[in-house]
């Protein structure tokens, strides 16, 4: 777009680790194509309160291997009112905003669609460790938090086998269980739960009692938040059966958000960054940067925030066959 001077940025909703990378990647990429370019602080919250400040090259250096994200982020209702996101638009005038690239799940990414259907121009990248996003195969951050996820297995198992029990652990994810399905694949666990496939709770404690049954000196459970029921049920349930394994429970939580982001982020959300970048300044809006495969290509906002991101019921099949 030959009208471009000057691109804002922003962070929103949960953070992800890879997010700063991605920061990076978008200002310099926008230096190169001589922009100026804005930070935007607190998210959409930040946008309607007019938080701006000038990102030279060097206010992004030293963040490439930091987790969370030095612009800050906010889940934010006031920009889900029509004045809400009036007064953003007004802020981002009066500030010289040309452009707009939101680095952020879902509610973020359906935020950027609102704008663009005000006329903004604006580009989504995908964050969110969930992975719920549809038409990308991997968010920014999901790597790091399966990898924290899987470390944290790995420990609660060594002390799971020397004390022969059965440990729930929870992850994160809203209603999607890509993180619990894959680390449950990767670190081997007994059993997977997951909000997309409903099993009653009578399998669980046979699985269980099965797995102590053929000698098994632990049993790892991952469960996904949204499972029904929660965690803290289930383990109650498995420990009143007395099956002879003694029951634990761990909710690995926001640590799952933290963290410095994997080299697979690092590199995924700079590609994002200066991909996202290119495409406002050819003049592109209302698209998000997908990675397909090796590739990354442009889908639709409106067909990124309208479908439901299907998990893949393969996946599910190796967890409870290889979980012997
Ligand atoms: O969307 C990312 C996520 O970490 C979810 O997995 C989780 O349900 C939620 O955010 C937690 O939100 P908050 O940080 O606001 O407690």
């Amino acid at each position: 777009m030959e009208n471009i001077k000057t691109i804002g940025v922003l962070t929103s909703g949960g953070d992800a680790p890879g997010m700063n990378p991605c920061i990076r990647a978008v200002v310099r990429t926008a230096l190169d194509k001589k922009l100026n370019v804005l930070g935007i602080y607190g998210g959409y919250e930040g946008l309607l309160n007019g938080s701006f400040r000038p990102l030279g090259a060097r206010d992004v250096g030293g963040i490439l291997q930091r987790g969370g994200t030095i612009l800050q982020t906010a889940r934010s209702n006031n920009f889900q009112t029509i004045p809400g996101r009036m007064k953003a638009l007004r802020e981002m005038n009066s500030a010289g905003v040309d452009a707009l690239v939101v680095i952020g799940g879902d509610g973020s990414l359906r935020g950027a669609l609102s704008l663009m259907q005000e006329g903004f121009p604006v580009v989504g990248i995908p964050a969110s460790i969930d992975n719920d996003i549809y038409g990308t195969d991997m968010c920014i951050g999901v790597d790091t938090a399966l990898n924290t996820i899987v470390d944290a297995i790995d420990k609660l198992r060594d002390t799971a086998t020397s004390h022969n029990r059965a440990f729930l652990i929870e992850t994160m994810g809203r209603k999607n269980g890509y993180l619990a399905q894959h680390a449950g694949i990767v670190s081997g666990a007994e059993m997977v739960l997951i909000p997309e496939i409903p099993v009653e709770i009578e399998s669980v404690i046979k699985a269980v009692e099965n797995a102590y049954i053929r000698g098994k000196t632990h049993c790892i459970i991952v469960v996904a938040e949204g499972f029904e029921p929660n965690t803290t049920v289930i383990a109650e349930r498995i420990a009143a059966m007395k099956i002879g394994f003694d029951t634990r429970v761990t909710i690995l939580g926001h640590i799952q958000r933290g963290g410095k982001p994997t080299a697979f982020d690092r590199m995924l959300a700079t590609r994002y960054g200066a991909h996202a970048t290119r495409l406002l300044v050819e003049g592109k809006t209302g698209i998000m940067t997908a990675l397909q495969g090796r590739e990354i290509n442009p889908i639709s906002l409106e067909e990124a925030t309208s479908n439901k991101k299907a998990l893949s019921e393969e996946y599910f099949n190796l967890a409870t066959m290889l979980a012997r």
